[in-house]
């Protein structure tokens, strides 16, 4: 049982966290919502920023979207603000603005597994065990067991709640996280200073180098996207709204696109503004080209800049266009690759 060690190392070395101040149902889920695909390290200011933007769950559902993604710009995984968003005007309409404690937590928007039993047991004290990447490490090595299918998480999940905390089985949960991220690293685990080390497997039949086994790698695509900087005679160029239901929901964009096999990039540019915009246009120099990094692929980014040749404006795809000068760029959320893109435009 290495719940009293756990608990004990938790109460003496817990990083200090923005959410961790109180355990408020509404804090915790937004916090866990921003720490589920990201690291704290770079949630904190992001959080700190939320709260003071959006105290309450009213805050939200009064605010609407085109606010709350700028907050969000440079987070990532965008889905989960607009899940959020309709999870809050949810919680307005059908919760009498209080998250439900029970089940139905589960039917709002973005509440999986994880958000569920994080809000459960920091919140309200239940005993659900949360299951993220670094819990499934830790207790990989601590049993010398892997934890990859659905079947194996069922019985993680049986293990977990044979050990978990009766009396805090939030700060069980949050400690067993804070151990993987700082002690049970992935690569160089501080076994040393592992407070349940003795109890551990893996350390005592020195296997730490192969639990967990490693999933195997998934080959990323490399696409070419090209995007038009399309002037006009007063240097107002265009900008347009990404539809929400798509990846970058809501965000605005250079419009642009994919590149086919066997084309040329400004061919690309050229096809995909007259798809988009219904506009012939000539494509003068190229601005740069930068590269980004998503979960599902790795994109090179080629910015031109551009004139309209010909046509009348119709928004094919987009949901918003506007015209705007390149100084009002942070009146808008722009998807992270685009502001690479700008920087190169600023230097210019
Ligand atoms: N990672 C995600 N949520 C966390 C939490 N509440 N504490 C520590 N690490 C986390």
């Amino acid at each position: 049982i290495i719940n009293r060690e756990l608990l004990a190392w938790y109460d003496l070395n817990q990083k200090l966290m923005p959410w961790r101040k109180n355990t408020n149902p509404y804090r915790v889920w937004i916090s866990e919502v921003m720490l589920q695909q990201t690291q704290v390290a770079t949630v904190i200011p992001y959080y700190k920023r939320w709260m003071d933007n959006f105290p309450t769950i009213d805050r939200v559902a009064l605010s609407d979207i085109d606010q709350i993604l700028k907050l969000w710009e440079g987070l990532g995984y965008y889905q989960r603000a607009h899940n959020i968003k309709n999870a809050c005007d949810i919680i307005m309409k059908n919760f009498n603005g209080k998250i439900p404690l029970t089940e139905e937590l589960k039917s709002l928007p973005g509440v999986g597994e994880y958000i569920y039993a994080a809000v459960m047991s920091i919140a309200f004290n239940q005993k659900i065990p949360v299951i993220d990447g670094n819990v499934k490490r830790v207790a990989s090595r601590l049993w010398e067991m892997n934890f990859l299918k659905a079947k194996d998480i069922k019985i993680l999940t049986e293990k977990l709640l044979t050990e978990i905390s009766s009396k805090r089985p939030g700060c069980f949960n949050q400690a067993l996280m804070d151990l993987g991220r700082e002690i049970c690293k992935p690569k160089i685990p501080k076994c040393t200073e592992c407070p349940i080390s003795s109890q551990c497997q893996a350390f005592m039949n020195n296997t730490i180098a192969i639990f967990p086994q490693k999933a195997k790698k998934k080959v990323i695509p490399l696409i070419d996207v090209v995007v038009g900087y399309i002037e006009d005679q007063e240097n107002n160029f265009i900008i347009t709204k990404r539809p929400k239901k798509k990846m970058l929901g809501g965000l605005w964009e250079l419009p642009g696109g994919k590149r086919e096999k066997g084309e040329s990039l400004k061919n690309s540019l050229i096809r995909e503004l007259k798809e988009e915009l219904s506009i012939d246009i000539t494509v003068n120099q190229k601005i740069g080209m930068i590269q980004h990094a998503y979960s599902h692929m790795r994109i090179k980014l080629h910015g031109y800049k551009c004139k309209i040749k010909n046509g009348k404006i119709k928004m094919n795809v987009a949901d918003d266009l506007e015209w705007i000068q390149f100084r009002n760029i942070g009146n808008y959320s722009f998807p992270r690759a685009n502001h690479k893109l700008f920087k190169k435009i600023e230097r210019n």
